[in-house]
């Protein structure tokens, strides 16, 4: 009798999350909400860290490789952490319809996040480097897609220019409700690990994600719930990379469609996020880009787009500056499905094709 009094006293002591609501319910006194704000969410965040041996022993040292999967997000990436806050925030203000300039991503976020909020979406992407996936989530999500003879740059002036002449709200990162959403993610991983990395590797195109990690982290960090600020290591790829240059890029290129941004609006955030944290900015090429996505999905079991792979290509690339026993978690910022024709062009499978639907025509070709 006393123990199952035990039993039941332990059980009632150990508060269980049987659901997660949202990253906005999950960290309501750390977000610029009210009680007046409606709530948009798809349940996005809450979005695992998974440890990755196969980075970690190729660097050695005994470091420990983290990867925190946010491909796992509602629509497949980071994005929808910043989206459900900007779209709340849109609703509480009376908007009935936003904008954005778009490499893909943002667009699926603000279509699917526009349409649970009953607003209508436009988003303005660069004609023909939008990967499949996406520009078909925002297509079905029922956004008004309008693809544009021009980069990632000139369309997100021209978004600037229209929601600055008209009442729709511009819903890319330079919307500071953006950043305060995607700062959740380092309270993730803190809780997690229980305290912050010692090292944060994180792809960098237009940068918010960047900054929105450090804001995150510093505040953790103030309210001591981790006993150190990580280092915030931002990768590039090297033909897109006017952080790691100090220049914008007129013309950049990079099969890492959702980095190739050469004027990112939120650069000097991001230095200021290195600046402070000791971090470095590093580039990485196509290849390298590449090789990390293939390690990721053949020997982990891990499959996120091109971009996201440069936060792991980067990591490898310094990796005999990691210092030993070092905990470090690298941001796979999207889902690999979101590019298949990437997929389908690099990898290092056997893809058969023609064969007679006979058993022994298979067992012939698996060699048995
Ligand atoms: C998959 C992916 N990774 C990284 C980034 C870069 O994020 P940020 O523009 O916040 O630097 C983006 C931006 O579109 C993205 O879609």
């Amino acid at each position: 009798m006393a123990f199952t009094k035990k039993l039941k006293q332990l059980f009632a002591s150990t508060p269980k999350k049987s659901n997660w609501d949202g990253l906005i319910e999950e960290y309501k006194p750390w977000l610029p909400v009210t009680k007046k704000t409606p709530i948009i969410t798809l349940k996005e965040g809450g979005t695992p860290l998974i440890e990755v041996k196969s980075i970690s022993d190729r660097i050695g040292k005994e470091v420990k490789v983290y990867v925190k999967y946010d491909g796992l997000n509602p629509t497949g990436s980071f994005k929808d952490r910043g989206m459900t806050m900007a779209i709340s925030k849109a609703k509480e203000a009376g908007c009935e319809a936003v904008i954005c300039a778009s490499t893909g991503n943002t667009s699926a976020s603000a279509a699917a996040y526009a349409s649970k909020g009953k607003m209508r979406s436009f988003v303005v992407i660069p004609d023909g480097y939008v990967a499949q996936g996406k520009l078909a989530q925002a297509l079905v999500y029922g956004a008004e897609v309008l693809a544009i003879k021009g980069n990632f740059d000139k369309a997100l002036n021209i978004v600037r220019e229209l929601s600055d002449k008209y009442p729709i709200t511009l819903v890319n990162s330079v919307n500071p409700y953006r950043l305060q959403g995607q700062k959740t993610a380092a309270f993730e991983i803190i809780e997690y690990l229980g305290n912050a990395p010692d090292w944060l590797c994180i792809p960098m195109g237009n940068a918010g994600n960047i900054s929105a990690y450090w804001m995150g982290f510093q505040e953790f960090f103030q309210a001591k719930k981790s006993k150190q600020l990580p280092r915030m290591m931002g990768f590039q790829a090297s033909g897109s990379a006017p952080l790691v240059e100090g220049k914008s890029i007129n013309n950049p290129e990079t099969i890492a469609t959702a980095i190739r941004i050469g004027n990112p609006v939120n650069k000097e955030k991001a230095f200021l996020a290195k600046e402070s944290s000791n971090g470095k900015f590093s580039s990485v090429t196509d290849s390298e880009i590449i090789d990390a996505y293939k390690i990721l999905g053949k020997e982990e079991g891990i499959f996120c787009e091109p971009a996201s792979a440069a936060s792991v290509a980067g990591l490898l690339k310094i990796k005999n500056e990691v210092p030993s026993k070092a905990t470090i978690v690298c941001v796979l910022t999207g889902n690999g499905l979101k590019d298949p024709d990437c997929a389908i062009k690099n990898n290092d499978s056997i893809f058969h094709t023609g064969i007679d639907a006979e058993i022994n025509a298979i067992t012939k070709i698996m060699g048995f």
